[in-house]
């Protein structure tokens, strides 16, 4: 037995599906691997037993033309797509399957990426992938955010491991006194208020002793209906493992918004209807710069990341058309994609995983390990 045994695919998610439920993205994946030859299950990370090396998980299973998920026994995979919500991975809920595909060398992806301070220095230091990147500094204390204050007038203070625009404050100096703006204040909703320099720093204070915060100089990011807006450029490795253009949704924040994210306010729009807005008023959007710069990117990450498979970037764009470095997220929320994205890449998920295995199983091959 070797390249040609059976790849197993398993996809670490706590979403299970309904057994009729075979159209949405894990469906597409599914059937999409089974084209290939391989074998796809969706497996909730609590139910490995790494002891025995087997686990229960859902296959999707077509009898006479009619697929299904059922339930199903099977060995651990060859490769593993972790799609575990974020809030559940902050807190540690698959720390464990991480362990395990690294004691038993199954290849998994997305890898763990560093925080948004350490991504902000990478892309800073590689100017090859043509992305500005805002004066960024991670916080130490108040003083930290004050002198970027005084000097850039308004700035951005967010949480380093945040997400979904919560916690993002955009901080301006007004004489005196300073005004916090956030649209999604952890789960306080939206914070607006005006407060003394010592008020400021109390409320600091307690913000930064939850988490460690990084703070910005704003980004001037083209502005729609009084909203601004940025992009999320997904990018994709297919199965020769060459990084593709997924997609470029624009995301616009409500009129004076803080955040452009769709669960705090904001809403997506056509790349087409936007182009033809922004055209209208005389500003053409450099659409080859935003995927230029997101696959020169992602090609220089997967020097030190190796199973970086997908990525969704917040990228802004200013009048001058410089594409300016917001953030990148390794695991790309799909409520961004229209449904031509989110086949495209429920179609590279599969072929992407497939790549790994086969890699993996032609290592093994090569050094004698699969009898
Ligand atoms: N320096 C900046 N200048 C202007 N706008 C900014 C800046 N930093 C963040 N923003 C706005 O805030 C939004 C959220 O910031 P960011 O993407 O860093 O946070 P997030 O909570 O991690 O988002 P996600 O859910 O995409 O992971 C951005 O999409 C952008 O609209
Ligand atoms: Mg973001």
């Amino acid at each position: 037995m070797s390249l040609s045994r059976t790849v197993l695919i398993g996809v670490a998610t706590t979403v299970a599906p309904s057994k009729s439920a075979v159209g949405g993205f894990f469906g597409h994946m599914a059937r999409h691997a089974e084209g290939q030859g391989a074998r796809l299950v969706l497996f909730d990370p609590k139910n490995v037993n790494s002891r025995e090396g087997t686990m229960t998980a859902r296959e999707c299973l077509g009898t006479h033309g009619k697929h299904e998920w059922r339930q199903v026994k099977c060995r651990l995979p060859d490769v593993i797509y972790e799609n575990v919500f974020v809030h559940l991975v902050m807190h540690g809920y698959v720390r464990p399957l991480r362990a395990l595909a690294r004691a038993r060398g199954i290849p998994l992806f997305n890898p763990l990426m560093p925080c948004k301070a350490t991504l902000s220095e990478w892309v800073r230091a590689h100017p090859e992938t043509g992305l500005r990147v805002p004066v960024t500094t991670r916080v130490v204390d108040v003083a930290t955010i004050d002198r970027m204050l005084d000097r850039f007038g308004v700035v951005y203070v967010k949480p380093v491991g945040g997400y979904g625009g919560r916690g993002v404050l955009r901080v301006r100096g007004d004489q005196g006194s300073v005004w916090v703006d956030c649209d999604r204040c952890f789960e306080r909703g939206a914070f607006r208020r005006r407060l003394a320099r010592a008020e400021f720093g109390r409320f600091m204070r307690r913000l930064l002793a939850q988490t460690s915060y990084i703070v910005q100089e704003q980004i001037p990011l083209l502005h729609v209906d009084g909203g601004k807006v940025d992009f999320r450029t997904v990018v994709m490795r297919d199965r020769n493992g060459a990084w593709k253009l997924i997609g470029i949704v624009p995301k616009v924040a409500a009129k004076g918004g803080v955040v452009t994210n769709l669960v705090a306010g904001g809403h997506k729009m056509r790349l087409a209807q936007l182009r033809q807005t922004l055209g209208a008023t005389g500003v053409s959007l450099p659409v080859g710069d935003l995927e230029r710069s997101s696959l020169l990117t992602a090609q220089a990450l997967t020097r030190t990341y190796p199973t970086l498979g997908v990525i969704g970037y917040d990228l802004g764009v200013d009048a001058k058309g410089n594409i300016w470095y917001i953030e990148l997220n390794p695991k790309p929320s799909r409520s961004l994609l229209n449904g031509e994205m989110s086949r495209a890449s429920a179609r590279l998920s599969a072929e992407f995983a497939l790549y790994l295995a086969r890699r993996r199983l032609s290592r093994q091959d090569v050094r004698g390990v699969i009898q």
